[in-house]
């Protein structure tokens, strides 16, 4: 079984393909394309430009991640059909005409489904991946699996790598620039949701005090350098919702107090390195409390990380250090960080490992609040 998966549900354009035989998972192609220079001089994800930016850069992607993964055969398609294409395509023009050209020079690969991205995400981007698979599934006549986002970020824990076996139930903390969720996975397709911030997420809360503190977006990759480079000192912000008995989440409360201490001060280089360090600890001590007290007291066999905050690396190595000291025995699972951020890997494996069943085209809608259970 060979998938060809597609992510658009932000500001990375991915698509990868996976394929399984006789139980065995083979990652043949993992590209993205990132907006991320684009988006900078807005100071976060601007949705129509990001849709502009998919239209754009899905051909030249699917080419690069056909060509890696060798399924990529230049023929002359017989009596093109362009009116379905048009019509599916009606609200893409940018991408009609790249994708016409392309499937007017090029064999249809040797594929057996297709997977995308259903929701969450940006309503505008989403949709731009599902047309795109629509016309794909259309013309290459092959059927397509939806993917819930969330799940996609948890089950990047399943990527091919030897040994690895993970024992349900398994407390899983999805943390990116749209989610802040404590899931607890029975095992593939069921999902409880125990826990979830009650406003802003945790990348969300790192890109809106990187812009208080005069620092470029994406915010949390450009916080954790500036940590790294602190001095010791004594700026502190508060741990919300530290010390309640719930599994969620308010990140807006800290951003907030960041904006209030950053005005009383001048924005010197030690300032916003400090103030970065202990922003950074404050949302690392949360996620971590509440994630080792839903896996005590769910008695998880393993705990999951996934989405782009788990690319942080002083969350990593805390969360491991912490479980370490209040639960040893209990496995931490951290895929590695470029399967953190979005991809289509993770779409891929989604498609392969989740219940979902593959639909027609016809069938297939974007849904930007998709939940998990
Ligand atoms: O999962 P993702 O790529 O996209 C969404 O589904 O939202 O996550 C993007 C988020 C951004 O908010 C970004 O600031 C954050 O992940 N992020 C990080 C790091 N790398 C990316 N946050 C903290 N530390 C990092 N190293
Ligand atoms: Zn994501």
């Amino acid at each position: 079984m060979k998938i060809l998966a597609i992510e658009t549900s932000c500001d990375d354009t991915g698509i990868s393909v996976i394929e399984e035989k006789n139980g065995k998972i083979a990652l043949k192609s993992n590209i993205v394309s990132s907006q991320v220079l684009l988006h900078r001089k807005w100071g976060g994800v601007y949705p129509t430009l990001a849709k502009r930016e998919h239209q754009k850069n899905l051909v030249p992607v699917l080419m690069k991640a056909l060509k890696e993964a060798d399924l990529l055969k230049k023929e002359k398609t017989k009596n093109f059909e362009s009116k379905k294409l048009k019509k599916i395509l009606e609200k893409e023009p940018v991408l009609l005409k790249k994708l016409e050209a392309f499937l007017k020079t090029h064999k249809k690969p040797d594929i057996d489904r297709l997977a995308v991205t259903q929701g969450p995400g940006l309503e505008p981007a989403l949709w731009v991946g599902i047309n795109f698979a629509k016309a794909l599934s259309f013309f290459w006549k092959k059927p397509i699996i939806p993917v819930n986002h969330i799940e996609a970020h948890m089950l990047a824990n399943w990527l091919p790598k030897k040994g690895k076996k993970i024992k349900f139930p398994a407390v899983c903390l999805v943390v990116s620039g749209g989610h802040t969720q404590l899931v607890l996975m029975k095992r593939f397709g069921k999902y409880k949701l125990i826990g979830e911030t009650r406003d802003d997420a945790a990348g969300e809360c790192f890109d809106k005090i990187a812009r208080i503190l005069g620092l470029e977006y994406p915010g949390g990759p450009a916080i954790s350098r500036e940590a790294e480079k602190a001095k010791e000192g004594d700026i502190r912000f508060p741990r919300p919702m530290i010390s309640q008995k719930n599994y969620d989440f308010s990140f807006s409360g800290l951003k907030t107090a960041v904006l209030y201490q950053s005005q009383k001060e001048k924005k010197t280089k030690g300032y916003v390195r400090q103030a970065s360090k202990e922003a950074q600890q404050a949302i690392i001590d949360v996620l971590v409390k509440k994630t080792i007290n839903a896996a005590r007291d769910f008695k998880a066999q393993s705990v999951l990380l996934g989405g782009g905050v788990a690319s942080n690396k002083e969350l990593r190595r805390q969360m491991a250090d912490s479980l370490k000291k209040k639960i040893p025995s209990l496995p931490l699972y951290i895929p590695d960080p470029e399967y953190c951020t979005d991809n289509g890997a993770i779409v891929a494996l989604s498609a392969l490992l989740g219940k979902k069943k593959a639909i027609s085209f016809k069938k297939l809608k974007a849904d930007s609040n998709a939940r998990l259970d």
